[in-house]
Parts: C-alpha cells; structure tokens; sequence
C-alpha cells in the first residue's frame, strides 16, 4: 500500500485560514486531491451527499457546526449525515471529536498527536485501509454513524486467514513481505490507550472484554501491523490460583500474598481456568472484527517468569526469593510448577477455542538463570506446557537475556523461536537451524533515535534474516510507553518497504 493519497479526495473545510495553508500543503505533496470549502460552502453539502469526497478533515470544531448549519439550509441534514456512512470522518483532536459525536457522527481516526499536520502525516499511512473497512461495514449494514472497532464484520473481504503473512512464516512458507508485529504494541505510548485506560485499572480494562479488544484492535489499526496480540497480562493467571494481584501506578504488579515455603505452595489452589474467560470473550470479539488476513496471537507466561511474581510478589533485580525456592525445596518448586503449566495448558487451549490463530509464551526473565539451572528446573515444564498445545496452532517461545539458553529453548519446542536483541539473529538462527522459524529482533530503544536510524537497523536485522522463511520482525523486547507512536509506526513501515524486493529500496532482502 503506497503511503500516499494519490486518487483520493479529501475535503478540508476550512481553507482560507491560516491553520488551514500547512495542511492544505501537506495534502498536496503526498498527491491527495483536496477538495476545498470554504466557510462550509453549500457546495460541500451537496459533494458529501453525492459521495463525490472520500475523507473529510475536521481541524477545528465551528467546522461541525458551519457544515451542519449549512446543510440545514437546504434542509438537507439526515441527507448529509447518511453520506457519512460511507465517507472517513476524521478529527484532528479530541475537542473536535466530542463536536462531532454531539451531532451523531463517531470518528473514524484521531491522530496520537492532535493537531491538523499530525492529522495528514498519520492518516495517510492507512487511509486507504480505514476506507476499504468503512466502506465494507456499510455494505455489511453496519451502523458506521455510531460504531466501535469491534462491530466490524467481514463479510465479502476477499482474503481470509489462509493469506496470513504472519502464519505463512510461523510455518516457514514463503511470503511477499516480512511480517511484522511489536511486542507490548497496544499500550500507554499511544494515547488513545491511555484515554481509555484513565477510565479503568489495568485489571478493569482486561476483564471488559470489549474494551480489551478496542484496544487490541487500536493497535492493529494505527501501526498497520500483520497479527494482533489480545489485551491481557501473563499475570492474570495468577488470581484463579488463588494470589492477590495488583497492578500498583508507578510500582508494576503486586502480589500480596507471594509462596516463600513448602506449605505456602500446598495452599496455592490448582485453579478453574473459567475464571479466565473474560479473555476468551475478549478473542471472540477480537477475532470477529479483527480483518481476516491478520492473525490473532493469545498469550501466556513461561513458567519461570510467572513463578517470578508468585514468589518475589513483584518485581525483582536478583530473584533471590524465587531461587532459594528452587535451590532448597526443589519438590515445591516443582509442585508450584506443574500446578502452573497445567492451568495453563487449559488456558492456552481455551484460547485456541476463542480464536487464538498462534499463541506466545512469554519468558522475560528466563535470562536470570544459567544453562545448567534452566535444564533442570525449568525446561521439563516449558517443554509440557508447549507439548500441551498439541501443535494445534504455531507456538512462539519467546526469552529474553541469556543466548546461551538458546539451545535449550529449541528443546522446549515451539514452531518459532522469540529473540532479544543481544545477539546477531542471523548467527542464533544458524545456530538454531532452519527448522525452526525466529522472531526478533531489534533492540526497542533504537524506537528513540530518529525514523532514519531506525530505517537503516530494520534493514540490518533483514540482511541477518537474509530473505530466509520464517522470519517475522519484532523489536527484541516490549515498546516503552515514552516512545513515540510514530517511531513504531516508521519500524513497521519500514520492514514491509524494505522486505518487499530488492532494488527498489536498496535492500539486499530477497524473497522466494
Ligand atoms: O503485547 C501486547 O500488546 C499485549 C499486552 C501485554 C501486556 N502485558 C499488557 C500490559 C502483554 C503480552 C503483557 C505480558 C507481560 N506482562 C509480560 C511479559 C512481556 C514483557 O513485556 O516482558 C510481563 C513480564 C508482564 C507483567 C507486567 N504487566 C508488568 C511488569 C507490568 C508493569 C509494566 C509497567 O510498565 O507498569 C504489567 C502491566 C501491563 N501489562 C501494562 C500493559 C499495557 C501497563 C498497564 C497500564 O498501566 O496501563
């Protein structure tokens, strides 16, 4: 998709404004016709009506107003509200978008950054996706004047989960571009995330299953990338099995009532996994609206870094709690642990059953404990909550900190192995071998440096890569929530240019 408007008319209504020249400019450069109007021209009532403007930008909120007042004079309001079924309403701010709600319209994008120039440079890389969406709800006689992501339906789209980009290289299987997904990609670094989340407590915002999955959808929406990751947490397991978890502003999570002892690990319940539904209904949802070339990944915590929390009862620099437990009562921490994966197991199936195309397992701390540790404590349980999934969907094993623990994570199973940025990743996938596929692997703060650095080291992770399938891009690790939205949305953007084919972007990528 060129990441342009050339074909598209775009009406700005307010033209003669000094605000107005920059984005008018703007518009221009990236080849969109605007179609101007100004001082809500009549003109536009009847151009909007005859569905002759693809997108309208609304930079100030007395535009609502003046457009409305104006259709009103030709009494032609329900006319002009019905054309925006199918036309991309778009709000430069959140003063603007309230002004637009009042009148029976929900937006179809707001900038992270709200302003008019941030408008057109963060719309013009999906436009034509919003398009292609809003136009096809209309069709599927969904209510565009009033929706949230999640009412999207499909029906008629001309792809379907079998052109996955994202599960063609899970599989290993040739692709037209490497996929591309961020770990951590629907958080506080967008503000839209945190808007919705200033209503709600993390823990809230997993268990509304709609709200979960607006986010989750948000994500997919604003970065363009190839799988969605549903809103939930590794720690959510933890409350069916009886702990107390919080997650305290400025602390992380928090668990009250953390195992130090044998006995604590006897009391430690073996847990009803329906306790986790609200998750399963977030990926039914999700699922439903999410576009059907895109896959969903559901989630869940490698049994290292999960016991991390029961035992430390948050976060640790040294886990000297967690391994005295491994070191000293070796049979409790292996009790603590089969009760573990075998929650999980559960879990991970009834995530299949909701809609989970892949699942990830999340091993952030893995790197805490050397190969000899690891083997012994921890891998036998890795390997059964993998061997659990019965290869039902592709598996991520993803563990960050230690590369010498590779090896063994490839024992552990898993159709794609996840990497931090700590090694060279095309020197971890020979050693690894081509039977397995890697994810991985860009160190998260090259997100601050600017899009131009962060262009040239996509292209470094691509060259290691090296157009081999089964390559999918991710950053290392979790986006910060103080990087910039549209530094994520550069690194997305610049693996599809650049893995796209070689020449045209002096990329030395090849693709079967
Ligand atoms: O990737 C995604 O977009 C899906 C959502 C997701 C979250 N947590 C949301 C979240 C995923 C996959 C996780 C996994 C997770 N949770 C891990 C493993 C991956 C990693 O990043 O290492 C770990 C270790 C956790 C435990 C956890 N949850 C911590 C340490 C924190 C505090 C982080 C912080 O900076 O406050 C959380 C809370 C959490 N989980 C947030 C989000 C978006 C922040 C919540 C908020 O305050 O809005």
């Amino acid at each position: 998709m060129p990441a342009d408007f050339s074909q598209l008319k775009i009406a700005l209504l307010e033209s003669r404004s000094a605000a107005a020249a920059p984005v008018l400019e703007r518009i221009g450069e990236l080849g969109g016709e605007c179609v101007l109007a100004p001082d809500a021209d009549p003109a536009i009532v009847a151009r909007l009506i005859e569905q002759g403007v693809d997108i309208v930008l609304f930079t100030a909120s007395s535009q609502v107003a003046d457009l409305f007042d104006s259709a009103g004079q030709t009494d032609s309001i329900d006319q002009l509200r019905d054309a925006f079924r199918r036309v991309l309403v778009t709000s430069a701010g959140p003063d603007i978008t309230a002004a637009l709600n009042q009148v029976g319209l929900a937006i179809d994008f707001e900038p992270d950054t709200p302003d008019g120039e941030s408008l057109v440079d963060e719309l013009v890389r999906i436009a034509r996706d919003l398009i292609t969406r809003k136009t096809l709800a209309a069709d599927n006689g969904i209510d565009t004047l009033a929706w949230r992501r999640i009412d999207m339906r499909w029906d008629g789209f001309d792809r379907t989960i079998a052109d996955s980009v994202f599960l063609k290289a899970c599989r290993r299987e040739p692709v037209p571009h490497t996929p591309v997904w961020i770990m951590r990609q629907a958080g506080r670094y967008q503000r839209a995330y945190r808007e919705i989340r200033e209503k709600t407590t993390m823990l809230g915002l997993c268990k509304t299953p709609e709200l979960a999955a607006e986010v989750t959808l948000m994500a997919v929406e604003r970065l363009g990338v190839d799988a969605a990751i549903i809103f939930a947490d590794i720690l959510l397991t933890l409350e069916p099995m009886g702990f107390d978890l919080e997650f305290v502003k400025g602390e992380g999570p928090v668990i009250r009532n953390p195992v130090r002892t044998a006995s604590d690990v006897d009391r430690v319940l073996d847990g009803d996994v329906a306790a986790l539904d609200y998750v399963c209904d977030a990926l039914r949802l999700t699922r439903r609206a999410l576009r059907p070339d895109i896959a969903l990944i559901g989630f869940c915590g490698s049994p290292f870094t999960v016991a991390t929390y029961m035992i430390e009862g948050g976060k640790s620099k040294n886990f000297r709690h967690t391994k005295t437990l491994m070191l000293t009562e070796p049979n409790a921490w292996h009790a603590l642990m089969s009760k573990l994966v075998d929650l999980q197991v559960r879990y991970l199936n009834r995530q299949i059953d909701a809609g989970a195309d892949a699942l990830q397992v999340f091993g952030s701390w893995a790197g805490a404990l050397g190969p000899e540790d690891y083997e012994q404590y921890v891998l036998p349980h890795l390997k059964m909550l993998i061997e659990g999934v019965g290869g039902r969907v592709p598996v991520i094993n993803f563990a960050t900190g230690n590369p010498i623990l590779l090896p063994l994570l490839k024992r552990a199973g898993g159709d794609v192995i996840g990497l931090d940025w700590r090694v060279d990743l095309g020197e971890a996938w020979d050693a690894l071998g081509d039977d397995v596929a890697v994810m991985g692997n860009m160190d998260p703060t090259v997100l601050y440096a600017p899009p131009e650095k962060i262009r040239q080291r996509v292209s470094v992770v691509l060259d290691q890569a090296a157009g081999r399938p089964g390559h999918i891009f991710n950053l290392g690790h979790g986006v910060s929530p103080d990087m910039s939205q549209a530094n994520v949305a550069a690194c997305v953007d610049a693996v599809h240019e650049l893995s796209q084919s070689p020449g045209q972007t002096g990329s030395t990528i090849t693709h079967e």
